[in-house]
Parts: C-alpha cells; structure tokens; sequence
C-alpha cells in the first residue's frame, strides 16, 4: 500500500490531520491499536478552546458541536469562603470556551472521514516504522489477521501518552515533571450544580465541578495518585465533594454516580518533535496536567501547523515550514505548559504545603481574581491563543 501521509493513532491529532489534508486533497491512511468502539467510548477532555470551535466548524465538522455543546463565558475561582467569577469573554476580547467531549469530537471525525472515504485502521497489533532518514519511510503493522506495509511520504506519531513513535527520535530531550497527587473523577447522572465551571481551592484539597450536559456531571477532587476508585462509595464521594465546597457557600447537587477513575498529573515535553520523515503530534509529544483544560487543544494546534506545513510541501516542494515545525509548535505548547502548571500549583494542596505556602496561594488567587490585568492573563490563557 501507498500513502502520502501515513498517520500512527486515531486521537484527535491522528483524526483531524487526516480530515485537513484531506480538505487540501493530499492523502492519509489512520493505524491505531484500539478498536473504533473502544476510541468512541473513552471519556477523556471537555474543554474547546474557542480556536478549536471555529476550526472543526469551519471545516465541516462541527454540527453537532454547535447544536450539543454548551457556550460557557465565564469560570468561578473558589476560595476562603467565596466564589469569584473571571468573565472570560469580556476579558479575552470576545472569546469563549465550549463544554463538549473530546470523545464526541473523535465521533464526528471518525464519521467524517469515513463519510469522505478516508482509510482508518482500527485494531491493528505489531506497529512498526521503519526508513524515517530515507523518502519512503513505511508503516508495517497487522490488519484483520494480515500483515501490511504503507509506504508513506511523511509518517506522523499522533499515539498518545502511551506513544511509540516517541522512541523514534534519537537524541531527545525529555523535559518531565511529577505531581505528587492526582485527580478523582466521576460522571454522575444530576442536575448542573453551577452554570459555570468551578475551580476550588480548599483545605482539603482542589475540587473542579464541571459539566457535560443538563443530565450529566463531571466533577473531580484531588486525591492520592495510589486511590482506588472502589474504596469510594458514592455516598463517600459525595460527602467529599459537599465538605470541600463547603467554604464556599456551594452544595454539590448529586446523583447516581455511574463512571469513577483516577487521572495522573504529568507535564512532560519531547524536544525534538520531529526525525527525518516523522513528526510528533498531540500527547505523543508532550503531556499537561488537566487543569488548564490544554491537552486536547494543543493536539490541534499541533495538527493546524503540520497541515499548514504539509500544505506547502504538497503545494511547492518547499519543505520550510516542516523544517521549522518543533520551533513553532513549541512556543505554544511551553506557553500551555506554563498556564497549566500555574492553574495546578495555584490551586491545589500540596502535601508538603506551609502556613506560607498557603497563605501565597491564597493572595495569588486574590491578585487574579481582584486585577483586571491578572485575570485577563488568565482568560487569555484558558480561552486559547488564536491559532496561527
Ligand atoms: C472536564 O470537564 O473534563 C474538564 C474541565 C475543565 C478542566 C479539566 C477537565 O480544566
């Protein structure tokens, strides 16, 4: 077999460079181990940047994102003893952010592509890349009991945290960071318990309370990252929640809880993001802590300067803007780096934490929520920077 772009990870990197070369007519073919089940059921990310709404709108894919998603304006910042709102689009210049999952995203993607006769692969074993210095790299891997090779032009590692194509790149530099906690998720069948997402700081810990539609709710709570989801009973899980939020005057409204997992906190980052004929994209190449809401973003980000970049290959020959990928996907994904570990050490309790750590989070959490400028540096951040 033979493609242009050969693609390792049907995510929302892998998915949605195949639909925007797709829009410049250049091909692609999609490998990943998971079945198409399996990526269309995962509950990951809810957060579009108001750059990654217009970009799956404008491009055919946002229909539904349009009609099920929810607009949000503004976030809540909680703490000792209040609830203080950041108006993120009066403070950002207009922009929003939209409640919808990421896991929906992958559905319209993968439907798209297929409605468009894309070649997605699902369920494939036995990955291999090879010839990544010469101009025919090859992607080698098991399909429905055969074994294929894809010729490609350019193979890109869109795999995800869980990456291989990450090995690929000799002489990396990986830059890492470990948080000593984690967060406890649940989904939950009751009614909204704010009309916007808050952001909780308390003395036993951070407590996000977020959204997924009027019947659904998605909330987490810091905890240890060796808890086991089966050690919480609901009832346990509930009261958590109610103590936490407590101080600050708002009473969790709950439900029958029927999903509970424990995401990990990382921030990690590959420099280069690109060897030869491959080009890492999306969490394959770096990883952030969830409080920023960046993951998913960054992933299109990413996928916005390699289709531009490819684009221009196709178009010209001209391999510029490929040669210059990392240092331009870089700027960005550093500058969510930095937005998502402030959100995180602003927020959270760490165990080590003194008097005066404390009492530092708190006047930073005053300063954003008290200075214009502090919070427009804030809804800047979490709404997006435009993408370029
Ligand atoms: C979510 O709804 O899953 C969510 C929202 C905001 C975040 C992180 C996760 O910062």
């Amino acid at each position: 077999m033979r493609t242009q772009v050969g693609i390792v990870g049907a995510g929302p990197a892998g998915l949605l460079l195949s639909h925007l070369l797709h829009l410049r007519g250049v091909e692609s073919v999609v490998v990943d181990v998971q079945t198409r089940a399996s990526i269309e059921q995962t509950i990951k990310a809810g957060i579009l940047e108001q750059g990654t709404v217009d970009l799956l709108r404008d491009t055919g894919v946002g229909d539904r994102m349009m009609r099920d998603g929810f607009i949000h304006h503004g976030i809540n910042l909680a703490f000792r003893g209040g609830l203080h709102r950041i108006d993120l689009t009066e403070l950002s210049g207009g922009r929003s952010v939209t409640v919808y999952a990421q896991h929906e995203v992958l559905i319209d993607l993968i439907a798209k592509r297929l409605d468009d006769g894309g070649d997605l692969r699902f369920g494939v074993t036995d990955t291999a890349v090879d010839g990544l210095e010469s101009e025919q790299p090859t992607i080698t891997f098991t399909h429905e009991g055969g074994r294929q090779s894809l010729e490609c032009d350019f193979v890109v590692g869109a795999d995800g945290s869980r990456t291989m194509c990450r090995y690929l790149v000799p002489q990396r530099q990986d830059f890492f960071r470990q948080y000593p906690f984690a967060w406890f998720g649940i989904l939950a069948d009751a009614p909204p318990s704010s009309d916007e997402l808050i952001y909780a700081h308390s003395d036993r810990g951070f407590v996000l309370v977020s959204t997924r539609s009027p019947s659904v709710q998605r909330l987490y709570f810091q905890c240890d990252p060796e808890t086991d989801v089966d050690d919480w009973s609901d009832d346990r899980i509930w009261s958590e929640f109610t103590a936490r939020l407590a101080p600050a005057g708002v009473a969790p409204k709950d439900g029958p809880i029927f999903k509970k997992d424990v995401l990990q906190f990382r921030s990690f980052v590959c420099e280069p993001m690109q060897y030869g004929r491959l080009f890492l994209a999306g969490d394959a190449a770096h990883t952030v802590p969830p409080t920023g809401a960046k993951g998913l973003n960054l992933a299109v980000a990413d996928v916005r300067v390699l289709d531009r970049a490819l684009g221009v290959y196709y178009r010209s020959k001209d391999k510029g803007l490929l040669e210059a990928y990392t240092q331009t996907a870089l700027k960005r994904v550093w500058r969510a780096q930095w937005f998502s570990f402030w959100m995180t050490s602003m927020l959270h309790r760490f165990s080590d934490a003194s008097d005066f750590d404390l009492r530092r989070q708190i006047a930073e959490l005053e300063l954003v929520t008290s200075s214009p400028s502090a919070a427009k540096t804030l809804a800047e951040n979490y709404t997006g920077l435009p993408l370029t």
